[in-house]
C-alpha cells in the first residue's frame, strides 16, 4: 500500500491551477510517505509538481521569454507570414512533421526503426505488447491503437477506462491503488476490483489524438487570451501542469478530459504506464494492484524498470505530432446556417472554432521541444478552448486528490468537437448516445447557452445538429 496519493495521475498530473492571469502557484503537501524511484531518486509527487511560472512562448529573436507571475504580457508583434490552414484527413498520412517513410506494409518488428518516420512510429503505436516487453502487471489494453483507432490510427474509440475513489472529509481520495481501476492483468489474482467504499466512480472514454501536434504547438498565452475574452460567468480555468521531460516545468494543460497534460511526450509516458503497465524514464514505477505492489524483484513483473528506455515514448510523441487534424464532412448551406447559430447562441464561447499555433521555431514544453515548420503558424478548428469548465457533468475525480485541486473534481475540458462525426458515444463517460442528449446534459456554466438552444425553432435545432454532424 505504498502509493496512496499520487497514483491518481493515471493520465492525470498537475499541482496548480492558474486561476487568474499568471496567478500564483499553489503547492500541495502530501502527508503520506511515497516511494522514491531507484531510477531517478524522485517520488511520483515530486515529478508531478510543476516548477516555475507560466512561460510566454515565443520564437527566438522576439522579446525575451518572460516567466512572469502577475505580469500581463502583450502578444508580440513579429513579422510572420500569414498563418495557413493545418492539413486535415483521416488517411494515415504525415502532416510533414516527420517523413512518411517506407511502405507501412513493409515494416515489421525486425526492421522497424523508432523515430525514423511516420510509418515506423505508427507501427510502434500499433504494436501489441507482451509480458516480455513489460506489459502489466495491471493494464487496460495491449497497444495504443486498441483505444485510439477509428477511421485512422490515432482516432478516438468507444473504449472507456474506469476510475474510482471516495470522499473523506469532503475531499476526494483515490481508490487503494490509484484512481484508475485497470481492467486487465497478467495473472488472474492481480485483476483489480472496485472497493465497496469507493462511492465516486466514473468511466472516461478514449479521446482523439489526431491533430494533437498542432494543439501542443498552441502557445500558453494564446490559451490565456481565449480565457480572458470569456464572460466572467462562463470563464474557463487554465490548469498548470508539469512537463515531465523538462524537469517538471509548468505549462498550461490541454490533453485529456481534464487537460491534465501539456506535452505529448508526458502523456505518452503516462499512458504507457497507466494503460499498458510499461514503465519508462518519465514514469519509472509500476502501478500496484489493490494492496499488492510490484517493487522489484517481483515474480509478477520479470522485466527491470524502466521497461522502455524512452525510445517508444519518443516514437509515440513523434507519431502523434505528425498526424493531420480531423477533416470536415460536406459543408452544405444547412451546415453553414447551423454554425452561425452555434456562434450566436454562445456554444462557440467554449467550443472555440479557430486557434492559430505558435510561430515556427518557438520553444515550448519548458524548452524541451521546438515547433517545427509543419506545425508552426497553422490555423486549426478544434472547437475547444482546452480550458476546464463546470457544465454540471463533473465526474467527481480531481486531477490530483489534494485540497488545491478539489475544484477540478467537477470541471471538465471543453470537449474538442473536431472528429465528432466519428463518435457515437459522447461526453467523458461515453454515456450520451445522441447529440441532443449531450447538449441537454450541459448545465452550470453552460446553462444560459442551453436555454438559448432550447429556445431555437425545431428547424434551427436541425441546422445546428447538421453542423455538429459535419465536424
Ligand atoms: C485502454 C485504452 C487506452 C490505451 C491502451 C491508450 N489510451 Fe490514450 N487515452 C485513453 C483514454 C480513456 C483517454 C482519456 C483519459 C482521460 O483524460 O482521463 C486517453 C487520452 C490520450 C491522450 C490525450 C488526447 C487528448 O487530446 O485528449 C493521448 C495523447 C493518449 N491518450 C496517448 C496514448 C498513447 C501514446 C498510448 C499508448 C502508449 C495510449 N494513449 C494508450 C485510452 C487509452
Ligand atoms: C461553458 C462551456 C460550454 C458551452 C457554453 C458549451 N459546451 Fe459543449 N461541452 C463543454 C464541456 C466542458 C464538455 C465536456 C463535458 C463532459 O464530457 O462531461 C462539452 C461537451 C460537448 C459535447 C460532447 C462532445 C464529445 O466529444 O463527447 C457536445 C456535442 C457539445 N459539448 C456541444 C455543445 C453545443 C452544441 C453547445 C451550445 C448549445 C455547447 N456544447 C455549449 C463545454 C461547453
Amino acid at each position: 500500500m505504498k502509493i496512496t496519493v499520487a497514483t491518481c495521475l493515471a493520465i492525470g498530473a498537475g499541482i496548480a491551477i492558474v486561476a487568474s492571469v499568471y496567478s500564483t502557484q499553489v503547492q500541495s503537501e502530501s502527508t503520506v510517505a511515497e516511494p522514491v524511484s531507484p531510477f531517478d531518486g524522485k517520488t511520483r509527487r515530486q515529478r508531478l509538481t510543476p516548477k516555475g511560472g507560466i512561460e510566454i512562448e515565443r520564437p527566438p529573436g522576439t522579446a525575451p521569454a518572460i516567466t512572469a507571475p502577475g505580469a500581463r504580457t502583450p502578444e508580440v508583434a513579429r513579422p510572420q507570414a500569414a498563418p495557413i490552414e493545418a492539413l486535415t484527413g483521416f488517411d494515415n498520412v504525415t502532416n510533414g512533421a516527420s517523413d512518411q517513410g517506407p511502405a507501412f506494409e513493409s515494416i515489421n518488428s525486425g526492421n522497424v526503426k523508432a523515430r525514423q518516420s511516420f510509418n515506423d512510429n505508427r507501427f510502434i503505436f500499433e504494436e501489441v505488447e507482451q509480458i516480455a516487453d513489460g506489459l502489466g502487471p495491471t493494464y487496460n489494453a495491449q497497444s495504443c491503437r486498441e483505444c485510439h483507432q477509428n477511421v485512422a490510427t490515432g482516432g478516438a474509440s468507444q473504449v472507456a477506462e474506469h476510475r474510482s475513489g471516495h470522499l473523506q472529509d469532503g475531499q476526494f481520495v483515490n481508490s487503494l491503488s490509484g484512481s484508475i481501476v485497470q481492467s486487465r492483468a497478467t495473472y488472474p489474482e492481480l485483476v483489480e476490483h472496485m472497493y465497496v467504499e469507493d462511492s465516486v466512480t466514473t468511466l472516461r472514454i478514449s479521446t482523439n489524438i489526431l491533430g494533437d501536434g498542432y494543439v501542443e504547438a498552441i502557445a500558453n498565452q494564446t490559451l490565456l487570451a481565449i480565457r480572458d475574452r470569456q464572460p466572467a460567468a462562463m470563464r474557463g480555468t487554465a490548469v498548470m501542469v508539469p512537463v515531465l521531460e523538462a524537469d517538471s516545468k509548468a505549462r498550461i494543460g490541454r490533453f485529456g478530459w481534464k487537460s491534465q497534460h501539456a506535452s505529448l511526450e508526458s502523456f505518452a509516458g503516462d499512458a504507457y504506464l497507466n494503460e499498458m503497465g510499461i514503465t519508462s524514464p518519465l514514469f519509472p514505477q509500476e502501478n500496484p494492484s489493490g494492496d499488492r505492489d510490484f517493487t522489484p524483484p517481483s515474480a509478477y513483473d520479470p522485466v527491470a524498470d524502466p521497461e522502455d528506455d524512452g525510445e517508444d515514448i519518443h516514437a509515440f510523441a513523434d507519431f502523434m505530432r505528425s498526424t493531420k487534424a480531423p477533416s470536415r464532412g460536406p459543408i452544405t448551406p444547412e451546415v453553414t446556417a447551423g454554425e452561425a447559430l452555434f456562434t450566436t447562441i454562445g456554444c462557440a464561447i467554449c467550443h472555440t472554432p479557430s486557434i492559430t499555433t505558435a510561430p515556427t521555431h518557438t520553444s515550448i514544453n519548458g524548452g524541451a521541444y521546438t515547433v517545427p515548420p509543419a506545425l508552426g503558424n497553422k490555423v486549426i478548428h478544434p472547437y475547444s478552448d482546452y480550458l476546464l469548465h463546470d457544465v454540471g457533468t463533473g465526474d467527481g475525480i480531481p486531477i490530483l486528490p489534494t485540497a488545491e485541486f478539489a475544484a477540478t473534481a467537477n470541471q471538465m475540458r471543453t470537449a474538442p468537437l473536431w472528429a465528432l462525426r466519428t463518435r457515437n458515444r459522447l461526453m467523458h463517460d461515453g454515456l450520451s448516445f445522441t447529440l441532443q442528449e449531450a447538449i441537454q446534459r450541459h448545465a452550470g456554466q453552460a446553462a444560459g447557452v442551453i436555454t438559448q438552444y432550447k429556445g431555437l425553432s425545431a428547424a434551427q435545432q436541425t441546422q445546428l445538429i447538421a453542423f455538429l454532424n459535419s465536424l
